[in-house]
């Protein structure tokens, strides 16, 4: 069984953490052997928020692209053209995922990367793109 926790924030043991209802909750006994046997620590990415290069490279449009030019859907005006680059600094980030003893990433696939015109046609650096990881 995989389980997946997002970490929003780090918290080294011993730090008090928000447990809800505003009272710090005591995380001092807190480590990864509280959790179960095989309990695999990890983060998580959607591929529209963090791969950019939505306009090369073959990509295909997708239904995202198009709705977040539609004036006021998105905070000002920002677009996934760029992001956080994903695309070209993947390595960096797998190496920040190592760094941080993760353990597992889930992350999703561009589909109009792959299909750029939807059914049909592969484009073979989106396919290369996801082999690379
Ligand atoms: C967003 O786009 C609209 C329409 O083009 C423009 O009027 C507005 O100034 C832009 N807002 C920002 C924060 O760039």
């Amino acid at each position: 069984m995989f389980l997946f926790l997002l970490l929003l924030c780090a918290s080294r043991s011993g730090e008090s953490l928000p447990s809800g209802d505003g009272v710090p909750m005591d995380t001092s006994d807190l480590n990864r052997e509280s959790f179960p046997e095989g309990f695999l620590f990890g983060t998580a990415t959607s591929a529209y928020q963090v791969e950019g290069e939505t306009h090369q490279d073959g990509r295909g449009p997708s239904i995202w692209d198009a709705f977040v030019k539609i004036p006021g859907k998105i905070a000002n005006n920002a677009t996934a053209e760029l992001t956080v680059d994903q695309y070209h600094r993947y390595k960096e980030d797998v190496d920040l995922m190592q760094n941080l003893n993760f353990d597992a990433y889930r992350f999703s696939i561009s589909w109009s990367r792959i299909f750029p015109e939807g059914t049909g046609k592969i484009n073979w650096n989106g396919v290369a793109y996801y082999n690379r990881y």
